[in-house]
Formats: C-alpha cells, structure tokens, sequence
C-alpha cells in the first residue's frame, strides 16, 4: 500500500503539477461560437492565483473567470455559447469580494485535496460564490433560467468575519441542470453568530448532495419550487435548514448534530398564510438537537394543505422534541427511531382525508436498498485515476465544432476507452449522423456539458425511430456503464431521434449510473431550432415540421435493468437560451423518458422531464422504481396543437391514444400527461411536481380564480398496483390524478401554496 502510493506521488510529481487529473490532462474544449482563442478550461493559477493563505486571490479568480471577453454576466440573459470550466488546484484561497461566476460556468476545485475559500475579516458581497448577484434590486438572470451551472469540491471559509456581521457563504438561486456537490462551508459558532451557510431565495431547482455546515445561524436557508437534496451534515447550527418557501423538497439521509432546530418548515407567507408548501424527509438521524422538525400545517391554516410533512426512517438521538408544532410539540422525542409520520391530505383506501400522526411506510424491496435506506451513489469524479486514464474525444480526431459528421471519430474514442479507461468528452458541439454504440464497460465524463447532436436524414423519419447513443448495443447486454456531465440534443429536424436508447442489463446491486446527463431539444445555438426557426405561434395550431426536434428523449427497453439516474433534465426547448429576451419557441418532441424493462430497479433522483408532447414520464411492464422528486411541464403550446397530432400513436410503444381515451372527458384532455404509468408495481416515489402553466403560452389558466383549467388531466395509472405516492404536486389540472379512467383526487379540494398536494397516496 504505501510503496504504491509513494509510487502514485513520485509519477505526480514528475508529470509536474496537479494531484487530480483534470488539472494534468490537455484543455482541448473548443467552443465554437465564442470566437478564436476562447479557452474554455482556465485554472486559476494560470490567472495569478496564489492559493497560499495570505494574498488576496479575487481580481485572479475574477480574471480566469471572465476570460474571453464575451461572457455572460451583468445584464445578459443567458447563454450556451461561452461556456467556462474553471479549476481550482489544493490551496487556501483569500477573498475580499464575492466571486460571481458567469452562465454556464462550473467551478471545480481539486477533490483530493479540497481548495478552501477563505472571506477576509472586511468581506463584502452576498457570498462568497454569487451564483446570481444582485446588481439592481433583481436577481442579474431570472433565477427559474438559470441552468448548466455546477461547483463541486469546495471547502468555504467565513470565520475571520466577525460573527455578528451578515455574512453568506453560496448564494444560489438557481434551476435546472445545476449542482453543488461535496462542498463543506465553516463558520463561527460564537452564540452571536448570525452566518448562513447556502441561500437559495428562488428558482426551479434542482439537486445539491454532499454538504457539510459547521456553525452558523443557519446552515441553509433554502426557498425554490422543489429540490432533491442528498448527504447533507449540519454541525453546532443554531438551526440546520429553514425553508423559506416552496411547492415540494426532498430531504435524504441529512444528519444533525449538536444544533437547536433541524429543519423549520412554519414559515408564514403573506396575509396569514403558510409559505412552504411541503417537505419530505427521510433516511436521517438527529443527535443533540432540541426540536427535529418545526411545522405550522393545521386543519385550519391557509392554504389548505401548506406545510404537509412527511418524516420516514428518522433515528433520534437524545432529541427533546421531534415534531413542534405552532402550538406546542405535535410529537415527542427522545432517543428512538420514528417509523413514520405525516401531516397533510391522505387518499388512502378506508383512511380519513385528514392525516396527523404516525404511518405505516411501505416496506422496501431489497432489489432497491443500499447501505443506508435506499441505493444512492454520487457523482463518480474519479480521484484516483491519473491522468492516462483518459481517453480525450478530441485527440481520438472529433472535431466538436458543431458541423464536421464526428460519428466516426467519436465512435473511436469509445472503443478506445473501453478497457478500464475513461473517455473525457472535451467542450464542443459533436454533430452525429449515426447511433453511437455504447458497449458494457463505458465510462464517460464530459468538460463542462459538451453536446451530442443528432443530425441528418438517419433521424428524419417519424415513423422510423433511430438512436442517438445506445447503450447496450444489443437487447439483453448485460455489464455496467457510467455516463457523466454532457448533454445530448438535436441540430435541426430530428424527428426520428431517440436521444437515448438504454438496452443494458446490470445487476440491481451494482447498476449503471447517469450523473448530470441532460437532453436538450432546440433552444440553442447550433440546434437550428431558435428564435429565427421557431418563434412561438399564438393562436395557431400549425405544425411546422422543421421544428421536430425528437422522437422520443430517452428509452429504456423490456431487457435492460439496474439504473441509477441522478439530476438529469430532460428538456425540450420552450425558450431560447441564446435570445436577449428568451423569447418562446414552439419546438415538438414525440416522447420524454419510457421506461419499459420487466426486471425494473431503477432510481430516479432529482430528474426533471418538460415540454414533451405525448407524456413526460411513462413506465410499462416494470416494477420496482425509486423516484426522489419527480418534476414535469407540459408544452406551453398546447391545446394550439394538441396532442393528437403530428406524432402517430404507436401501440408497441404503449402511446396513450387520445382520441379514444378523451371520450367524455371535459376541458383540455388531449395533452401530455406529467406520469403515465401502465401494468406496473411498487413505485416508491418520494416527491412530484407535474405542472401545466400554459394554455397557448397564456397562464391565466394556472391559477386557483381561474380553477386549474390548463388540461383535465396530468397523472394516469392504468392496471397497476403498489404504486406509492408522497408529496403529489400538481398545477393547472383539474384532476391530480386518475387511475383507470377514472379521476381520484381534484386540485380544489387540495389547495396548496401555488399547487395542489397529496402529501400521501396508496393505490394498494
Ligand atoms: C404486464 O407486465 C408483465 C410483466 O412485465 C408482462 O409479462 C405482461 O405481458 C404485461 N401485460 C400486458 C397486457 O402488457
């Protein structure tokens, strides 16, 4: 062991400089819109960084982060074109004004050796990473479009600024597509400190795991529409989480230590109403921590069902109070483990609508367990292997200049990695005329989400699907493979592309994985379906097929199992990230995610699946899912066209059939359903968001005066059984939720902050 690692430092050593391999490889990411020259990996000591503990390092970092000239900070409204990967070598780094990273920009420090941000004692900004700063009194970019965004492998310093001073440590209103992982934040824990680890006051988030808070008033202060949140350590806060609001959060395996409250969740909105809207906390323990859980939700607060809770496999350890209420504890505690709890509205067969007390939770299968409650693996950033792990796209001859046909090359570079090694995807824009073969064994992390574009006639036809990237090159692959940090999308019509095709069987106890792995249809530069292809059309249900940018997103076949899928958006374009105003497009895509194996064990956590035309979400045949925090829109286009046209039903697929199934159904029923689910069992799904804004890009529909009337229904389960729902949240249906045919629960009898919540469903 030892003479291996002496082996390991002298061949650091003498490659020169960098203990992790992304600093050690060659930077070859190109990206081809920001103009020559652009680099699109910096390191910050290549900008005059020190990282020695006493200069002040922030004009440098401030340097290699705006490198380039054109990139997208104050007053721009987003981007793809100038993307940033910008590395951070071990080290202390001195900061005397907040770094404030640009769009589409990832920070990336060293995770062998985290680098540590240290404020000086007179900091001045709101954070020390200003993920979204303030330069007037809004947010620079809408916080719900701030997406590709990542910062991993951080520890962040606020002890020098004196406690009583208001000091942030991550300010991060962000969406989609981001991420903070393995980030541990210091502050004082004098009993006047007043710091907050991490704020988020808006977007439509998301996923953060691998957290660690020592100190402070508030390890985080966190308000967005829904969140997954994973692996979280709250040490010696005055309180771990206060949630200022929300429509729906996932908490797992989050651990208290020493702190006065754990997670506060009574929040009051305006006019004597509650703010958050519901919390799901599971897997967790609290040691030596007065209360656990603070709520406000009664039977008579307003909205109706704010503040519903549920708590699952929660150890207590030495912990007064578990659950306080507005008035006094609702539960007491103790040292003991709580089974289960909840507070809000149940649909359960020959249960009271009114749930206030202890549950029952459904037993797990083993197919779906890990070590701690159910499976969970991070991001894998590999930090052990050096730098001759990995394979380069580019150096294999892939050009990632968003025109040259790389399917040739890229295929190479695949091959070339598969036998222990990892193919680093470099920045760029790979056009693609072919299926990629994805054989057992791949391993691919990408530089700051590069792009795979399906493109050309091989994905032209609508009743012909073609896959882009098919993993498992043949029905009944069994093996296992890890893909990582790039995007796959369309350059012009497509409308045969499945981005997708999963066909890989891997043993459920040790699965593939996606770790950031996004879809992206239209909307960007490159994809030839933006503003001057796309513009939205109000009032007019044509279709113009130049603006069909997929088939189908993602499929997983009957033979393929065992997926572990970890923050993955999968999004065709309703905006154009590239435009100065965002202006809406109408871009179709046939079909968001199908998951259709009949071995099943798969995990879903924090994925988000929007403006697909068929379904976002549909399962058949399957068995055994795991969902943390499901989150979908319909197409803002719809009912101008609906969902009867221009993708023709295709039963082998299951696709639902509207124009028989809408007989007799009132409203805007032939549009795309959030989650359909078919012949299926035992769902285990920790949390959902399935929204409908729009009727023909007008949102008057969406709202409580207006009763919901976007579309008449957004949950479908048809021949299924052990299909477990916590946290059902819904917007602009008149139905939450139907099960054969027939509607089980209406939005106004479940009225939450903005949408409606079931915080507990059992099919049985
Ligand atoms: C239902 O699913 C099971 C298990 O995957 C499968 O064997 C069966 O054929 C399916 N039934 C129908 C009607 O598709």
């Amino acid at each position: 062991m030892r003479f291996s690692t002496f082996i390991t430092a002298v061949a650091s050593l003498a490659v020169g400089i960098n203990a992790y391999w992304l600093g050690d490889i060659s930077h070859q990411g190109v990206a081809p819109f920001a103009g020559s020259g652009y680099k699109v990996f910096r390191n910050v000591k290549d900008y005059g960084a020190k990282g020695d503990g006493s200069t002040d390092d922030t004009a440098a970092i401030a340097a290699a982060m705006n490198d380039g000239g054109n990139r997208c900070l104050q007053g721009c409204a987003s981007t793809t074109t100038t993307p940033a990967v910008v590395y951070f070598p071990a080290g202390t780094y001195i900061i005397s004004k907040s770094i404030m990273p640009p769009y589409f920009t990832q920070l990336i420090g060293d995770p062998t050796n985290r680098p540590v941000l240290k404020a000086t004692a007179n900091f001045a900004g709101f954070g020390l990473v200003d993920g979204n700063p303030y330069f007037t009194e809004n947010l620079n970019w809408l916080s719900v479009n701030v997406f590709y965004r990542q910062m991993r492998n951080f520890v962040i310093d606020t002890t020098a600024i004196a406690p009583a001073t208001a000091a942030t440590g991550i300010h991060w209103p962000t969406s989609q597509a981001t991420s903070l992982i393995n980030i541990e934040f210091n502050m004082p824990t004098d009993a006047s400190t007043v710091h907050v680890g991490l704020f988020v006051e808006s977007g439509s988030g998301g996923f953060m795991s691998d957290l660690t808070f020592n100190g402070g008033a508030t390890g985080a202060s966190l308000g967005n529409q829904q969140y997954t949140m994973r692996n979280l350590v709250f040490n010696n806060c005055k309180t771990g989480i206060i949630q200022l609001w929300n429509w729906g959060w996932t908490y797992i395996n989050l651990q208290f230590n020493n702190c006065g409250t754990g997670i506060d969740i009574s929040a009051p909105g305006a006019d004597n109403t509650l703010a958050v809207g519901s919390a799901i906390v599971m897997d967790s323990t609290f040691s030596n921590t007065q209360v656990a859980v603070k709520t406000a939700y009664t039977t008579s607060t307003t909205p109706d069902t704010a503040g519903s809770v549920i708590l699952e496999n929660i150890k207590l350890t030495n912990v007064p109070t578990a659950v306080q209420g507005g008035s006094g504890s609702l539960l007491a505690g103790g040292s003991m483990t709580i089974a289960g709890w909840g507070q809000g509205h149940q649909y359960v067969s020959g249960a009271n609508r009114e749930l206030s007390g202890s549950i029952t939770p459904n037993a797990r299968p083993a197919s779906l367990t890990g070590s701690n409650g159910f499976y969970s693996r991070s991001k894998p950033q590999y930090n052990t292997l050096p730098a001759s792990s990995f394979v380069s796209a580019r150096s294999s001859g892939a050009k990632g200049d968003g025109t040259t046909d790389d399917t040739a090359a890229l295929q190479s570079a695949i091959n070339a990695a598969n036998n222990g090694k990892v193919l680093f995807l470099d920045y760029g824009l790979y056009k693609v005329t072919g299926t990629l073969k994805i054989p057992a064994g791949t391993k691919i992390i990408g530089e700051g989400y590069p792009i795979i574009m399906a493109s050309g006639s091989f994905f032209g036809d609508i009743n012909n699907p073609q896959p882009l990237l098919q993993v498992g090159a043949n029905s009944g692959d069994a093996g296992q493979v890890e893909l990582t940090d790039f995007v796959v999308g369309n350059s012009g019509p497509a409308p045969g592309a499945k981005l997708i095709e999963w066909n890989l069987a891997s043993d459920a106890a040790n699965p593939s994985g996606m770790w950031e792995v996004h879809a992206r249809v239209g909307g960007f530069q490159g994809s030839n379906m933006q503003v001057a292809q796309c513009v939205k059309q109000p009032g007019s249900a044509a279709i113009n097929t130049n603006c069909i940018g997929a088939y189908m997103l993602m499929h997983v076949t009957p033979k393929a199992s065992g997926l572990y899928m970890e923050n993955t958006w999968l999004w065709t374009a309703d905006h154009d990230i590239e435009d100065s105003a965002n202006t809406q497009i109408t871009v179709f895509s046939g079909r968001g995610l199908y998951i259709e194996s009949t071995v099943g064990n798969f995990w879903l956590v924090g994925t988000a699946c929007e403006h697909n035309h068929l379904y976002n979400y549909q399962f058949a045949n399957t068995k055994n899912i795991f969902v943390s925090m499901f989150q979908t829109e319909t197409p803002y286009y719809m009912p101008l066209p609906d969902a009867t046209q221009p993708f023709p039903v295709v039963a082998s697929l299951n696709d639902p059939n509207f124009a028989t199934s809408c007989s007799g159904v009132a409203g805007n029923c032939a549009e795309s359903w959030g989650l359909r689910i078919i012949n299926s069992s035992n769902f285990y799904i920790y949390g959902a968001g399935f929204y409908s804004f729009f009727n023909n890009y007008d949102t008057s529909c969406s709202t409580v005066t207006a009763g919901e009337t976007c579309q008449s229904r957004i949950v479908s389960l048809e021949k299924s059984s052990s299909i477990n729902i916590y946290g059902l949240n819904t917007i602009g249906s008149l139905s939450m939720l139907d099960r054969d045919g027939a509607s089980v629960a209406s939005w106004k009898d479940n009225v939450n902050v903005y949408p409606s919540n079931i915080i507990m469903y059992k099919s049985g």
